[in-house]
């Protein structure tokens, strides 16, 4: 491996951000408290609480009352369906997007194996969830639907505004997953007219173990996590003051910044795209679809995705072939199988997602190593893949 490792695999996680880490620091140290005690300690702590609330309320346009902090985007997406499913004691109608992240359709299917009626709707050959399936699927007694911003795995944006116009006709509730779309395009929870959002901090330079469950006012979602009045009473436990101050502080600056680092992040992907057409049978999924703006999900004729993501590994490359959680295992993605992908080709696929931190230096030297190892495996390569 020559010169430093290159990651970029930012929709799996993404590197802390320098000033994240500062402000986070005091309460890893010389600071401390239970927000939920009387004294100075606990009141201090309250603040912090308070102060990142208001900070993550400000990127998705919103009240700070309305922001529930849980640990994780899985958290916020299980509580989402499972209240759903509690006030329909387990019996009404779910709709998902098959886009969605394994958090919804786990859960999902959970219920369904409960006895919950459950319908998948599959993407076009677009990567996009049309408005009308959706539409097509509802029912009257549908309680919830599932409608991710941003496609963790291909970077397509979904038509959620137009699905929560529909849906708020017909009184269903709409949940977004919006943990990939958060800090990476405008959210603004005014305008897309869903009743409940997650986003995660982990996603946009911020630390693990922060998210947010975002409820419109008047939407209530049942408690998930139960004990302590934490979170006035919608999310038990101690809050993770360190982690939730740092979350804050990673909302404020990508309000602030988000249009340069839309343009950043855009640059490196059509850099690294342009690039692309030096590699022989490699083709962009959805790449006229509308997308995120640093997701580029490759079609890698020949080429077993797991095989190349290892070898690009050691050659000093991070890079998935989709979702994290789906990795390590041979199975084709649920997604690239609901937009009519074969499996074999759904195998063949890479995922390339950039961050702030990375450079165009380090899409060319990525380009080269992406030639070098593609040409490698494709001599190696069994037949049938071919
Ligand atoms: C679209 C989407 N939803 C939910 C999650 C889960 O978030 P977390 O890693 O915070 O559990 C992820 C992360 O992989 C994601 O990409």
């Amino acid at each position: 491996v020559t010169g430093a490792r290159v990651y970029l695999d930012n929709n799996a996680t993404t590197p802390l951000d320098p000033r994240v880490r500062a402000a986070m620091l005091p309460w890893l140290g010389e600071r401390w408290g239970n927000p939920s005690s009387i004294h100075r300690s606990g009141q201090d702590a309250r603040e912090a609480v308070e102060e990142g609330r208001a900070r993550v309320a400000a990127l998705l346009g919103s009240r700070p009352e309305e922001v529930v902090f849980v640990a994780s985007g899985t958290e916020a997406n299980n509580a989402v369906v499972r209240s759903a499913a509690r006030r329909s004691s387990g019996q009404g109608h779910l709709v998902v997007s098959a886009l969605e992240h394994p958090s919804i359709r786990m859960t999902a299917d959970d219920l369904a194996a409960l006895g919950m009626s459950v319908t998948v709707v599959p993407p076009g050959a677009d990567g996009v969830v049309a408005v009308t399936a959706v539409e097509a699927a509802l029912r009257p007694d549908t309680r919830l639907v599932c409608l991710m911003l941003a496609s963790n795995e291909i970077g397509t944006l979904q038509p959620v505004a137009e699905v929560a116009r529909e849906c708020r006709r017909r009184g269903v509730a709409l949940h977004c997953d919006a943990v990939q779309a958060a800090g990476k395009i405008p959210l603004d929870t005014a305008k897309l007219g869903a009743d409940t959002l997650a986003i995660g901090a982990h996603k946009f330079h911020g630390p693990l173990g922060a998210a947010a469950l975002w409820t419109r006012t008047g939407v209530e979602v049942q408690p998930y996590v139960l004990g302590g009045g934490q979170e006035r009473r919608r999310r038990a436990s101690t809050e993770n003051v360190a982690a939730i101050v740092g979350f804050g502080e990673a909302a404020r600056h990508a309000a602030a910044e988000l249009a340069d680092r839309r343009s950043h992040l855009a640059a490196l992907r059509d850099r690294f795209e342009a690039g692309l057409a030096a590699i022989e049978d490699v083709t962009v999924h959805c790449q006229s679809s509308p997308r995120l703006p640093n997701t580029s999900h490759l079609a890698v004729q020949g080429v077993e995705g797991e095989a190349l993501t290892i070898r690009l590994d050691l050659a000093g490359f991070a890079v998935s072939t989709g979702s994290a959680c789906a990795s390590g295992t041979m199975e084709p993605s649920p997604t690239l199988l609901a937009m009519g992908l074969p499996p074999h080709q759904a195998l063949s696929s890479l995922r390339v997602s950039f961050g702030m931190t990375n450079t165009a230096a380090e899409v060319d030297r990525f380009l080269d190593a992406l030639g070098r190892e593609v040409a490698a495996l494709r001599r190696l390569a069994p037949s049938v893949l071919r």
